[in-house]
């Protein structure tokens, strides 16, 4: 698929409901997007899906919702108030401003890892490999900078005396400072995982790709806390699990890859993306890091409180490893909407957009489309009963074959038509959205039918 491609899903995205462009009547507000009727659906069954199998499914994993506004402290204890900047380069001909390690990787195709670079080999390798502005084709660069990417805020609670706070860049941080309560509480044994969902915030010097790289997005954190021997297995098992679960929402095998980092940070182990071949090429969709004690040792030194884990077993105390798994959710969605699109030629000419969802993050289930308007009446108590066993859709403006294409190009895995021998026998043609196949059944079993179908 191409970059032009890309533009069909943003355009495709907007005009039926899954992402409007962010405060769009004023001009709109780069990089920030809103999720629409179609597309908070979507986000939330992925969501639910890696809830499920990352917290319900797996008994010694719990789930914490932790406060976006930390105590500043945290950021020093974690290193992003001090270390969490890009480094950026003007071009002094157009203006544009630049991630000076994306230049150098772009221009090396990969081959050339700037991350771990300092300042002045950046610097250098751009010089000698005369790297110009992509925008304007110039060699007039402004010497590299570092560009915060912490959102700063500031809580006031006396006139004139102002904190300031951040909004959290990354949500795993939540997790660490809550290591013990959720393991005291819980009566957790480790190795055990804190997971989360949450907003992160990052003023990202070159956002964009759509919901590829915004400047407000979600992430789902899950840190596994472990003995250290056992971390590169638990290592190697995560890596493992977030492969299958990017295979078991849809996307394909084919488009995924391991990416190990080559450069690591002082106190990590091992790191490693899971990159997605997006429209734009191959980008990282997740990344699986063993971290060491290095997050926790940070918060002990700087709370001053003890991180230590207290074996029940053999009453040694110490500082778990951890090893961490994080996804972006707008990034998995754009994923899944990149992979489900499709445009298929018809027998006869004709050409349908089609999102071929996996049906258990579709975000309708079912479609109800009486044949004609009198057909209302039983449409709607058949709507009754099914929406409350997951999300339906009605309509009834338009013709049969323009209704099954509304439904196709929002990904909805069936549609239900009630037709007058409905009226008659109680049954239904169920159509299904890939194979555009139909089947007559009973009304009373079409709940069990879609919800079998449908399961994660
Ligand atoms: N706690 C580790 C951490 O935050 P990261 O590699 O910076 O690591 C993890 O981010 C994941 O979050 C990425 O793999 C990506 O899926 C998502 N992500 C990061 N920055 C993002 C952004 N600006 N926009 C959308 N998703 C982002």
């Amino acid at each position: 698929m191409e970059l032009k491609n890309l533009d069909k899903i943003v355009t495709l995205c907007k005009t039926r409901g899954f992402v409007f462009p962010g405060s769009e009547i004023y001009g709109g507000f780069a990089n920030t997007w809103d999720f629409g009727p179609v597309g908070v659906e979507l986000e939330n069954n992925i969501k639910k899906a890696w809830w499920k199998r990352f917290v319900q499914e797996s008994p010694n994993a719990y789930g914490v919702d932790a406060s976006i506004l930390m105590n500043p402290r945290t950021w020093e204890a974690s290193g992003h108030a001090q270390g969490f900047s890009d480094p950026k380069m003007d071009c002094k001909s157009c203006k544009q401003r630049f991630r000076a390690d994306n230049l150098i990787e772009e221009h090396s195709h990969g081959e050339t890892e700037a991350e771990g670079m300092t300042t002045e080999q950046m610097e250098a390798y751009i010089a000698e490999n005369k790297i110009k502005c992509p925008h304007c084709g110039n060699f007039n660069w402004t010497p590299i900078r570092q560009f915060k990417l912490m959102f700063e805020t500031s809580r006031g609670t006396v006139e004139g005396e102002k904190d300031v706070v951040y909004l959290r860049p990354e949500t795993c941080q939540g997790e660490y400072v809550n290591f013990l309560n959720v393991q005291r509480t819980a009566r957790a044994k480790v190795p055990f995982a804190i997971a989360q969902i949450g907003k992160s915030f990052r003023n990202e010097i070159t956002p964009g790709n759509f919901l590829f790289r915004t400047i407000e997005f979600e992430q789902m954190e899950l840190q596994t806390f472990c003995k250290d021997e056992d971390a590169l297995r638990i290592y190697e098992e995560t890596k493992k699990r977030a492969w299958q679960f990017a295979e078991d929402i849809g996307l394909k095998a084919d488009k995924l890859r391991f990416h190990d980092h080559e450069k690591l940070a002082f106190y990590a182990k091992a790191a490693c993306d899971i990159q997605y071949k997006f429209p734009v090429g191959w980008e990282e969709l997740n990344g699986v890091h063993h971290r060491s004690t290095w997050d926790l040792s940070r918060h002990q030194e700087f709370s001053g409180k003890s991180m230590l884990y207290t074996d029940p077993v053999t009453n040694e105390k110490y500082l778990p490893t951890v090893v961490e798994y994080s996804i972006g959710v707008g990034r998995l969605t754009l994923a899944a909407l990149c992979e489900a699109y499709d445009e298929e030629t018809l027998e006869g000419g004709d050409t349908r957009v089609v999102m071929h969802l996996h049906p258990a993050i579709a975000p309708y289930k079912l479609a109800i489309l009486p044949l004609q308007k009198n057909l209302s009446e039983k449409a709607t108590e058949i709507y009754s009963a099914l929406a409350k066993e997951f999300m339906c859709s009605y309509d009834e403006a338009g013709s049969i074959g323009k209704r099954y294409r509304r439904q196709d190009e929002i990904g909805t895995p069936f549609c239900l038509t009630v037709d007058f021998d409905t009226l008659e026998d109680g049954m239904v043609t169920l159509r299904e959205r890939d194979s555009m196949n139909q089947i007559r059944i009973k009304i009373d079993e079409v709940a069990n039918y879609i919800n079998e179908k449908i399961k994660f």
